[in-house]
């Protein structure tokens, strides 16, 4: 089975071609970053205009490095939920657009759904790090930490009904967190490549007093990353932006911070559900401090950590293309008036906005 796959949730424009069985046929990705970057953050509207100017050329040009036509399809995947409204009615139009007129079947996706699968795409010459199995088996436990999402996830199988969230963000997602202390301090957007740069030659003890380490109930796998950012802007406001190796230094303290959170919950996850392997997801899982204390962490404790590659870690069209492949196999299909939704189908257990737990 062959489906092409659409994603346009944010603030990237995608399209792949991917089989059944994960092998990536061509995987197209245009990113928006430089329209959003002078705002610090994806605007809306922005996003759906240029959704809108560039979803016909990349699906075109996936179709075409696939060497295939839309007749060739055995299925077309589309991102339906979460995201900005705006931004997924462009790829769900043009999903449905090219369903109907080739006469093939429609599957909407959840976009959490394929990042928590993503570690199944087979792409040439990029082999999962650091694990020697190929593939991860059923159960796993998934971290997820994007720009949009932070959360822990138990993965039986990969229906929705077989994903459960065991704890996640109750306000900022971590890459927001990095997004917001980059801007605080002049680094421009996103935050989370610069910030990881400048960390790895800084000190993380010396700035300590300027990020204190996240408090967290013990047994809680929940996050909480917008006081950490609040200590940031107050140590901005009181000594002005740091330069030279000072502003190394908290770099370094700042991601420690996020990082040791986010190592510390997924092990412990893992553990209370007895499950024996770790898979990483989102772009934030491209932090070179978090694959380290992971992949540490997990060695400790005799997990097994799969750790995709980047293009699958971060939006691509690729992950929703298997997940819907997946849905077409099981024999699944949607009708032409699915609709986009702003939330996620897997069920949540965080309140948001509660504070630090
Ligand atoms: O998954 P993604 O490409 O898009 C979504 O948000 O869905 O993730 C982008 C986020 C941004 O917040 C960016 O700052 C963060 O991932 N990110 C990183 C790194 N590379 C990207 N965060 C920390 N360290 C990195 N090396
Ligand atoms: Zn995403």
């Amino acid at each position: 089975m062959r489906v092409l796959g659409i994603e346009t949730s944010c603030d990237e424009t995608a399209a792949a071609v991917v089989t059944e069985g994960g092998d990536v046929l061509s995987d197209v990705v245009r990113s928006q970053v430089a329209l959003h970057a002078p705002y610090g953050g994806v605007v809306p509207e922005i996003a759906a205009r240029d959704h809108a100017r560039a979803v016909v050329p990349v699906v075109r040009e996936a179709l075409a490095r696939a060497g295939m036509t839309a007749a060739d399809l055995d299925g077309v995947a589309v991102t339906s939920r979460p995201g900005l409204a705006g931004a997924l009615l462009v790829g769900m139009q043009a999903a449905k657009g090219l369903a109907w007129a080739a006469g093939k079947p429609l599957v909407g996706v959840d976009h959490l759904v394929g990042h928590l699968l993503a570690v199944f795409l087979r792409r040439d010459g990029a082999p999962l790090l650091p694990s020697p199995e190929p593939r991860p088996s059923f159960p796993y436990v998934a971290l997820l930490a994007s720009g949009g999402h932070t959360a822990i996830y138990r993965v039986d199988g990969p229906a929705i009904g077989a994903i459960r969230e065991l704890g996640a963000t109750r306000d900022d997602a971590a890459g927001e967190a990095f997004d917001k202390v980059a801007k605080l301090l002049g680094l421009g957007y996103p935050g989370g490549p610069v910030v990881d740069r400048l960390a790895a030659t800084g000190d993380a003890a010396a700035a300590a007093e300027a990020v204190p380490a996240l408090m967290a109930r013990k047994e809680s796998l929940e996050f909480s990353f917008s006081g950490i950012k609040s200590s940031v802007a107050r140590h901005v406001a009181r000594r002005g932006r740091p330069e030279g190796q000072a502003l190394h230094d908290l770099c370094a303290a700042f991601q420690g911070a996020v990082v040791d959170a986010l190592v510390q919950k997924t092990v412990r996850a893992a553990r209370a559900e007895g499950v024996e392997r770790v898979v990483l997801g989102g772009g934030v899982a491209a932090n070179r401090g978090l694959r380290a204390r992971m992949a540490a962490a997990c060695e400790r404790r005799g997990l097994a950590l799969f750790v995709p590659p980047f293009a699958s870690c971060t939006d691509n069209g690729a992950m929703i293309a298997y997940a819907g492949a997946l849905r077409l196999a099981a024999g699944e299909r949607d009708a032409l008036d699915l609709a986009p939704e702003t939330r996620t189908a897997l069920p949540r257990v965080t309140r948001k906005g509660g504070g630090v737990r």
